[in-house]
């Protein structure tokens, strides 16, 4: 009998996925869960074949370059790559692999659910009925923003935010997107398409932020583009944090200028910028658009997929590098 490879495993994933890992590899599993930072991450890689890991290690070219070369294959728990140095990766030789496609809807329901919670005011009214404030029905009460009918801008049209685009057509809005390239009608569906995301952002009444965090977008939204949406426009990022400026969108938020922001991500993330905290027209929820447990198994029996078609010598479908 052939031995089993040995995978680190550097979080405490979902129980269907670590089971499976234990069954076909010989799996050295971060039952703690604790985060590894780089000299644990490379010192417990140590006669690893391959590693199951997330967007919470980091693989910086230096820590590439330190990685035990018995290290072939890399599978994220993650559609986002942008904690690798792909470059430095594909220049060692070394396999990734991440999770296209099982977290989309997932992701998109989330997208819906803060962009409905901003503009409904949930977390007020929350707030009011767990403080015991809530004295009774009042006409003028929480009237937050009108869904319905109105221009939902979304920005990065690949798979997940073409799901907000489906599920947005359900609350009758109107789509406009941008993406790096315009999509053929089928997907586009009728939407549509701005080549410049500045010309986007004119028409968002409400703005959607779907796309990859890559090093040309970062803080995409700063204090000029904000002034670029409609007034009191309403904003949402369930992408990644440091896509916006959270200074800029703090002072707008603050003044009004835009009316309400759903957030799922932030830059530094756990560690929010503190003024986020205390503004009631910010709904805020911590980085769970992938978080059902379907998802989470998928996501888990992906990156299980690609290590074991990469051990038995076949292409890895999820391959990044
Ligand atoms: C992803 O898959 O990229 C999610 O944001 C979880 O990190």
């Amino acid at each position: 009998m052939t031995a089993k490879p040995i995978l680190l495993v550097t979080r405490k994933f979902p129980d269907a996925v670590l089971e499976r890992a234990a069954r076909d590899y010989d799996a050295r599993i971060n039952q703690a869960d604790e985060v590894y930072g780089p000299d644990e991450l490379i010192a417990r890689a140590a006669g690893c074949d391959a590693i199951l890991t997330c967007s919470t290690e980091t693989y910086s070219a230096e820590v590439l370059e330190r990685l035990p070369a018995s290290v072939r294959a890399v599978a994220t728990f993650s559609v986002g790559i942008e904690h690798f140095d792909i470059e430095a990766a594909r220049k060692r030789g070394l396999v990734v692999t991440n999770t296209p496609d099982v977290l989309t809807d997932s992701t998109a329901d989330i997208t819906m659910l803060v962009l409905l919670g901003a503009a409904r005011r949930a977390y007020e009214g929350q707030r009011m009925l767990r403080e015991n404030q809530w004295v009774g029905w009042n006409p003028n009460q929480l009237l937050g923003v009108h869904v319905s009918g109105k221009k939902l801008g979304i920005l990065g049209m690949g798979r997940i935010g073409r799901a907000v685009a489906r599920r947005a057509r359900g609350f009758d809005m109107t789509i406009h997107y941008h993406n790096r390239g315009r999509l053929d009608p089928e997907l586009e569906q009728g939407a549509t398409y701005h080549a410049d995301p500045e010309d986007l952002l004119g028409e968002a009444e409400f703005l959607s932020i779907n796309c990859p965090a890559s090093p040309e977008m970062h803080h995409f939204l700063d204090a000029r583009r904000i002034e670029l949406l409609p007034e009191r426009a309403i904003v949402t990022n369930t992408a990644r944090g440091p896509l916006v400026d959270d200074e800029a969108l703090i002072a707008a938020l603050e003044s009004g200028r835009v009316a309400a922001a759903g957030l799922d991500v932030f830059e530094g993330e756990p560690n929010i910028h503190p003024g986020y905290r205390d503004l009631p027209n910010a709904f805020l929820l911590p980085h769970m658009g992938s978080a059902t447990l379907e998802t989470r198994n998928a996501m888990g029996f992906k990156c299980l997929d690609n290590l074991d078609a990469f051990f038995a010598g076949r292409e890895p479908p999820d391959r990044v590098a």
